[in-house]
């Protein structure tokens, strides 16, 4: 069965078989936690995602590009203003590198307020001699590797909410509050990036945006008057993988009467879960908001065209968004089949580049890691390979943190592998740090160019 059932309701899913979900100790409790979240306020309004799926519509049709990041599992103990505000800095930075650059608009869609679940490969993990479950996230379990620690708790479903609404507050205040004023492009450099050749560059485009920002006010126009100027909009988006987390938060909007996952304006569905007659994309093909589905080495044309069919039967442009995270060694022979398959069937999709999840290695010392040039690599085949294939390269999906981490490989800092240990935090995957997402972003900007010249 490919396709969403007739019967459609936020629970239906459970009549599929659902991959990857924690096997909670106490089914009544979780079922508690369920309800409690469904009587709990939405965390984004359907309208908003409706203004999300219209500005997707946009990078479908190749009048601008997506820019979606943030971590790769946001934590329960890295939670303050701070960090959150680094994170949307480097988000701000990176943006304003692609939109001068490309001279197309950048949606701006951060993995936060919502990023606490993750798919793994195996289910437990021997530490000091005794099996454990692998970390699956906060909104799961703790990561301390011991059995009491990494025991499931429905609870935490309540916690990660609560984590997400403080946290979109924040991203509210922060974007429409002044923060990501323009005039302010100068503001959003860290110290420790600003003295650094890629962000010397970037006070090179900031001067120039503040130039051109006095030029306008010159010719008289008003700049206090244009909204635009003084605030953004950064959109949020999540895996959705704990689907009792995700029934809970789904709610009938009072305008359409249609449903809305109102955990975050964007879902996606995992390499691991994608099956198309599975409980995630049943859910996800009852729901409204905007999706992803991200797309590995092993997606066969035919796999792409069920799962477009059951998330967007009546090709609404901006509605899907297909992430190929292929690997940079295969990227150049399993994408051109997809692209050429989705033309075909005329289905209008957004297509991004995910660079981080097929480039995984490990160092002889056990640290989990990408090197930047992989990155790189994958992002110039998936260019390439669009540009073949008469497809607009959509954008981006990247796993990002505003500190200072040496967690991947390379870049024009040169993080070498005996100074992985040096600042290695993530809970989960590999992350850029903020000099190397400036870095990646000043290439990807030379990449948009020339796909947009080149059509
Ligand atoms: C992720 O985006 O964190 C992830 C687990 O990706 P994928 O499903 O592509 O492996
Ligand atoms: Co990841």
């Amino acid at each position: 069965m490919a396709t969403t059932s007739q019967t459609w309701s936020p629970a239906s899913w459970r009549e599929r078989p659902a991959l990857q979900q924690p096997d909670w100790p106490d089914p009544a409790r979780t079922e508690q936690v369920v309800e409690r979240l469904s009587g709990l306020p939405p965390l984004v309004f359907a309208g908003e995602a409706r203004q999300l799926q219209e500005s997707l519509a946009a990078v479908a049709g190749g009048r601008a590009f997506l820019l979606q990041a943030g971590d790769c599992a946001e934590s329960f103990h890295d939670f303050s203003a701070i960090s959150i505000r680094e994170k949307l800095k480097i988000m701000l930075q990176m943006a304003a590198v692609l939109t001068y650059g490309s001279m197309l608009p950048v949606v701006k869609l951060g993995r936060i307020a919502g990023q606490f679940s993750k798919p793994r490969s195996a289910t437990t993990e021997t530490v000091d001699g005794a099996e454990i479950p692998t970390f699956r996230g906060h909104m799961v379990h703790g990561d301390e590797p011991t059995a009491a620690a990494r025991r499931y708790d429905p609870e935490r479903m309540l916690q990660g909410y609560h984590q997400s609404a403080a946290t979109l507050n924040l991203l509210r205040a922060f974007t429409k509050g002044g923060f990501a004023d323009l005039t302010k492009v100068h503001l959003w450099n860290q110290e420790f990036v600003a003295s650094a050749p890629e962000g010397r560059r970037y006070e090179l485009i900031a001067t120039e945006i503040e130039r051109a920002l006095r030029f306008m006010a010159a010719c008289g126009i008003d700049l206090q008057a244009e909204r635009q100027l003084h605030e953004v909009d950064v959109w949020t988006s999540h895996e959705a993988l704990l689907l009792d987390y995700e029934q809970g938060l789904t709610r009938r909007d009072s305008l359409t009467g249609d449903w809305y996952d109102c955990s975050a304006h964007m879902l996606w569905v995992g390499e691991r879960t994608r099956s198309p007659g599975g409980a995630h994309v049943e859910f996800l093909g009852g729901v409204h908001n905007p999706l992803g589905v991200k797309l590995g080495p092993t997606a066969t044309a035919a796999e792409v065209i069920a799962l477009c069919d059951a998330l967007n039967p009546r090709r609404i442009p901006g509605r899907l968004t297909l992430i190929s995270r292929m690997g940079v060694d295969r990227v150049g022979e399993g994408l051109p089949p997809l692209l050429r398959a989705v033309a075909q069937a005329e289905h209008p999709v957004v297509w991004v580049c995910d660079p981080m999840h097929g480039n995984v290695i490990r160092t002889g010392s056990g640290y989990k890691t990408r090197r930047f040039e992989d990155i790189m690599g994958e992002l110039r085949g998936f260019f390439a390979a669009c540009h073949e294939a008469g497809a607009w390269p959509g954008g981006v999906h990247l796993e990002f943190t505003g500190d200072h981490v040496t967690e991947c490989l390379g870049g024009s800092e040169e993080v070498l592998e005996e100074q992985l240990n040096v600042n290695y935090m993530t809970l989960c995957d590999p992350r850029l740090n903020a000099r190397q997402s400036l870095d990646l972003a000043f290439q990807v900007a030379e990449l948009m160019r020339a796909a947009d010249e080149s059509r």
